[in-house]
């Protein structure tokens, strides 16, 4: 697949998923964003752009970090996701944020205008994400810093899946995807660079940056049941997924997840799921 018609699907996927994205009752990418702002050590004052802002899940812990004399750029392809953190941060009065529709891969930009360069869960989604982190580079003052969140990809299931999924999704199923949407193939095209820790701290250096930081880290996700899980995931990653397969398969995924998510729950309570997340930070040289 070429590189446009790729960013013209995921561009119509997450716009298809923005007005439920984040907001259906799954705790996931609201912490993460906020443990990434932790990680990212922001200061009152900085100047910050966010790539792949989505509904902005980083954008608004951010803009409380960094105050009134401080502002936040969130960055999106997706209009839609645009659009609805345009209307939340209109919403909650916040003044320090700006939202624009952009491909965060040829970011443009003034150079040496930020002070810190967020992005969670959404670098990975770059056709070229080190070229895109070599630009990142060059936005940063000189000892800027860059944070970002990727999956832990496992080998066993779908990429962005934690791997208790590996038991709950039949390979066959997999295997009859069509070949650019096969775990393999996405695999290479989302994380090649970022699997190995050694390959990922050198692809940073190329880029420009060092004091690398790779740390895996589990974030806790919570939602009610296993039905909350499947409507929720129609919005993320995953989403490529199901787009992908006919009505009976569909079907028969979805009640294969919600009887064995649900059987992961303790009694009535909720469904937690341990997803390892990568953090990855990083200073301009
Ligand atoms: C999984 S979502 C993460 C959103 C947000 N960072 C969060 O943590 O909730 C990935 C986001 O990356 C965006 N994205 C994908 N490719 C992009 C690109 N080339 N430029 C800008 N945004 C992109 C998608 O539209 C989507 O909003």
């Amino acid at each position: 697949m070429d590189q446009n018609s790729y960013k013209a699907e995921v561009t119509e996927a997450f716009n298809q998923a923005a007005a439920r994205y984040d907001r259906m009752g799954v705790e996931f990418f609201t912490p993460m964003g906020r443990r990434l702002v932790e990680r990212a050590a922001l200061r009152r004052g900085d100047r910050v752009l966010d790539v792949g802002c989505g509904r902005g899940a980083c954008v608004f812990p951010a803009a409380a970090v960094v105050g009134p004399r401080g502002r936040v750029l969130g960055v999106d392809i997706a209009p839609a996701m645009i659009e609805a953190a345009a209307a939340e941060a209109e919403r909650r009065r916040i003044r320090n944020v700006e939202l624009r529709v952009m491909d965060a891969e040829y970011p443009e930009l003034p150079e040496r205008s930020f002070d810190a360069v967020l992005g969670s869960y959404s670098v990975i989604f770059l056709p070229d994400a080190p070229a895109a982190l070599a630009r990142y580079a060059r936005l940063l003052v000189r000892r800027g810093r860059i944070a970002f969140t990727s999956p832990v990809f496992t080998d066993d299931t779908f990429p962005f899946l934690p791997p208790v999924f590996a038991d709950l999704i039949p390979r066959s199923l997999l295997r009859g995807l069509p070949p650019q949407w096969q775990p393999d193939a996405l695999r290479r095209r989302f994380n090649g660079w970022l699997q190995e820790v050694g390959d990922l701290e050198a692809t940073m250096h190329r880029a420009g940056f060092r004091d690398v930081d790779v740390v895996d880290e589990p974030v806790h996700l919570v939602t009610a049941s296993g039905e909350t899980w499947v409507d929720w995931s129609h919005t993320q990653g995953m989403r490529l997924l199901w787009e992908h397969l006919g009505p009976a398969e569909r079907q028969r995924l979805r009640e294969t997840l919600i009887a064995g998510l649900d059987a992961l729950r303790d009694g009535d309570g909720p469904l937690v799921i341990e997803t390892p997340v990568r953090f990855v930070t990083a200073t301009a040289a």
